[in-house]
This record gives C-alpha cells, structure tokens and sequence, in this order.
C-alpha cells in the first residue's frame, strides 16, 4: 500500500514503522493523514510476523498537532458529527500489539495526544511536549486533558493545558511522561532496539501485558488485580508458557511460536 502523509516499513522482518512526512507542515495532522496511520497500525496489527511498532516522525517535529489550516474553517456541526478531525482518531486505540512512540522535536496538541495514545514514548533530547490549544480558542481534544493528568499529575496537567508552556525532554522524563531519553543520533536505534527485544518475547503474553497495564487506567484496583490474575492464569493455556518456563529450567534460548 502507498501512502502519501507517511512511510511505512519493515525493520528486521517483525518491527512495523509508521514515519510521519508531511514536513512542510511539521507533520500537522489532518484527517487524510489519520486515515493512513490508522490504516497501516491495523495492517501491522493484523499481520502475524509483526510482534511491535514504532511510530515516530521527523528530527524537527513528531507532531504539532492537528492541522490548523484545515480545522479552521469547520463549524460545530462539521466537527459534532464526527465528520472531521475526531472520527479517526480512535484506531491507534484498537492496536492489541504495542506501539512506542519516538519523539523528536515538537510533540504538540494533537501530537502530544497522539504519543499518549502509544504505550510508550522514548523521547531525544530535543523533544517538547505541550497542550497549547489554549491558545487558538480551543482545548485538546483527543485525550489530553484526560491521558495527561494520569502520566503527570494534575498540577503539571493543568500548567501545560492552561498556559501552552512546553515541557522538554528532561521535564517530561522527570514527570513520567516519557519513558527513556537519548540524544536524537540514538533515537531510531533505541526504539528499535526496545521493539526488537518485545518482538522476540510471546505475542500473546505481550498483548495480555499491554491489556492489563491499560487496565489500570480503567478500573479500581481490587478489579484490575483480579483482571490481572485472570489473564496471568490463562497464559498457562499457551505452548509459548511452557516453551519459556522449559527454556529457562534447561538454560536455553526460547522459541516462542505465539501460540
Ligand atoms: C498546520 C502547522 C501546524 C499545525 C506548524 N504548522 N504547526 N500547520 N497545523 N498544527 C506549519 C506552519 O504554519 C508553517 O507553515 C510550518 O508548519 C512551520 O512552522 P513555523 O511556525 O514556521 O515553525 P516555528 O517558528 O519553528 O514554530 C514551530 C511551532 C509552531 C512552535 C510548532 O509552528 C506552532 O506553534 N504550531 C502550532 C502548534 C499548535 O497550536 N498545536 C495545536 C493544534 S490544535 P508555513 O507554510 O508558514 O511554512 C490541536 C487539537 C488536537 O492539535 C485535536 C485532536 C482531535
């Protein structure tokens, strides 16, 4: 499949990447471009070699967010309906596989959202992340006053959504936002080294992780353990249970089959 906002490719025949490019507009994200991402995290998701996916953007910007230009002239009735900006923002949510973010540069309103929505961001040094929405009349509008109060807590929360003021790299590490930092010359090579490491482990047991780690943010913490348990009692159903508790009593590498 071609595509014309991003690229898509193959790394070590089981990383799925999805690069943002529309560079002229620091990768704004408008509705043709959420339509291919969504496109091709499902295309990755449903193909069985794929174990992870990056997704990432330029040096200068991850995102900055949805495209102004086009969102401009909607009214409330375009946007209500669901018609435009919202309607596909919802797939990356439907990935059961995980999804890294690789952030460089700007990760702005919709894109911020959009690297909240991954399962986890490696960030380079020179990346910032902010709401600042604030300042063309509007709010975030795909998760950010809801995923960025649980990765930060409400005051940095609310500083960022209230006054745009960006947070960089360090920031966001210290706050929980991102997961790693390096400097941007480290960026590809360390998310595919963390996507190729997931890769190599039980798809089964990566997605019921992925589903029970996700479950926190839903549930209250007597359901979530049991929901834990439950997924952890079902795993001994699978070959790859006994393939890697073998493998570690014989002290041998595992040949995980994903059954
Ligand atoms: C459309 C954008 C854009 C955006 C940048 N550009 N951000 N176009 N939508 N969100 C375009 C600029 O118009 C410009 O095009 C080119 O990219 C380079 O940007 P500059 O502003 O010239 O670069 P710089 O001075 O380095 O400033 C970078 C920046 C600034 C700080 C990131 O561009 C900026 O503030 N962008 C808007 C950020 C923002 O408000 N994001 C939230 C959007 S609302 P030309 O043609 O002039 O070269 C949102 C809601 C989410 O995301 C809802 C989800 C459902």
């Amino acid at each position: 499949m071609s595509y014309e906002n991003i690229e898509v490719r193959i790394e070590a025949e089981k990383v799925g990447i999805v690069t943002l490019n529309r560079p002229k507009a620091l990768n704004a994200l408008n509705d043709a471009l959420m339509t291919e991402l969504g496109q091709a995290l499902k295309d990755f998701d449903a193909d069985p070699a794929i174990g992870c996916i990056i997704l990432t953007g330029s040096e200068r910007a991850f995102a900055a967010g949805a495209d102004i230009a086009a969102m401009a002239k909607y009214s409330f009735q375009d946007v209500y309906k669901g018609e435009y900006i919202t309607r596909n923002w919802e797939t990356i949510r439907q990935i059961r596989k995980p999804v890294i973010a690789a952030v460089s540069g700007f990760a702005l309103g919709g894109g911020c959202e959009l690297a909240m929505m991954c399962d986890f961001i490696i960030a380079a040094d020179n990346a910032k992340f902010g709401q600042p929405e604030i300042k063309i009349g509007v709010i975030p509008g795909a998760g950010g006053t809801q995923r960025l109060p649980r990765a930060v807590g409400k005051s940095k929360a609310m500083d960022m959504a209230l006054t745009a003021r960006m947070m960089d790299a360090t920031e966001a590490e210290r706050a929980g936002l991102v997961s790693r930092i390096v400097p941007y010359e480290k960026l590809a090579e360390e998310a595919l080294g963390a996507a190729l490491t997931i890769a190599s482990f039980s798809q089964i047991a990566v997605m019921a992780a992925k589903e029970s780690v996700n479950r926190a943010f839903e549930s209250g913490l007597s359901d979530g353990v049991m929901f834990e348990r439950r997924l952890f009692h079902a795993l001994f159903a699978t070959a790859d249970q006994k393939e890697g508790m073998d493998a570690f009593l014989t002290k041998r590498t595992p040949d995980f089959r994903h059954q």
